[in-house]
């Protein structure tokens, strides 16, 4: 069995529900809480064993690749400044060299259709793609709880959970078959359904494990929900041949891509933060409590 050591991060949307926050910053850079939201989806994938992570991004991305990259002359400063643990941080970012590529998608058609792009570096191996929107607090990371089920299957794997039901037309949402554990088989999935016609109300989360025959689907994917080529339409057609299974992982996920969604994420990794989340569990109980 290939071990999963590439993931791909697609980041060229424009971030139209975050607007203007998102008019000249990329949303992936946007803060929550301490740092930019794309470091915590990139720590994930590390802390999953990732090896290469491989941005699809667009214009005006700039700033995201300018980040994972060395900053000679702020380090150069802090460190005549002996700001060492500034220092330090900064550096922390800096990936392995190499250890990232940068492709770009010229058209929004679509999730699948970013994915599509990623083909030549990712090649004939199994791989992960995480979506920089959604964060997911888990202990261990929702990447990692899935590689676990992939080292067990060998197959694709989506993650999922469970969505209020008046709001599974903003997701990809599976038929669920049987289930052993939080291993569940499915009978197909379906993108954005209408609330009324959605097989049932488990979405997908935003973190995969596939194969690379993914890409063999992706290439004549006809466009689907919204006009766009839908990922989840190329993965029905995956599993309509090969082995491929929804983990129902646990933890918490966040969906950066909404205004109250961005604003609970900030609150989650405020609290969670060692050194500053006492005090925000003061403010949430002082100043802003009901
Ligand atoms: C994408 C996927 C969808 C998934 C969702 C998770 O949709 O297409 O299947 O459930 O991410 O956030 P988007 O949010 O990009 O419209």
């Amino acid at each position: 069995m290939k071990p999963i050591r590439k993931a791909v991060l697609p980041v060229a949307g424009f971030g139209t529900r975050v607007l203007p926050a998102t008019k000249t910053i990329p949303k992936e850079m946007l803060p929550v809480f301490d740092r930019p939201a794309i470091q915590y989806v990139v720590d994930e994938a590390l802390a999953a064993g990732i090896e290469h992570i491989v941005f699809v991004t667009g214009r005006n991305k700039g700033a995201i690749e300018d980040y994972f990259d060395t900053a000679y002359e702020l380090e150069t400063s802090l460190a005549a400044k002996n700001k060492t643990e500034i220092l330090e941080a900064v550096q922390a970012t800096c990936p392995v060299a190499g250890s990232m590529s940068f492709v770009r998608q010229q058209a929004p058609l679509g999730l699948g259709h970013a994915i599509w792009c990623a083909r030549d570096i990712i090649g004939d191996e199994p791989f992960a793609i995480l979506l920089p929107d959604v964060l997911v607090k888990a202990e261990p990371s929702c990447l990692a709880q899935m590689v676990a089920a992939y080292e067990e299957t060998g197959s694709n794997i989506i993650a999922v959970e469970p969505v209020p039901e008046a709001e599974v037309n903003k997701y990809g949402v599976i038929d669920p078959a049987e289930r052993s554990g939080n291993r569940i088989r499915m009978n197909g999935m379906v993108e954005k359904p209408p609330v009324d016609e959605a097989p049932s109300n488990l979405a997908i989360t935003g973190r995969y494990i596939l194969q690379g025959k993914i890409f063999d689907y992706l290439a004549d994917q006809a466009a689907g929900a919204g006009g766009e080529i839908q990922l989840t339409d190329a993965m029905a057609r995956l599993m309509a041949t090969d082995e491929f299974y929804a983990v129902e992982y646990a933890g918490q996920s966040y969906d950066c891509g909404s205004k109250l969604g961005y604003l609970r994420a900030n609150i989650a990794y405020a609290l969670a933060d060692a050194e500053h989340g006492a005090g925000a569990r003061a403010l949430l109980d002082g100043e802003f409590a009901a």
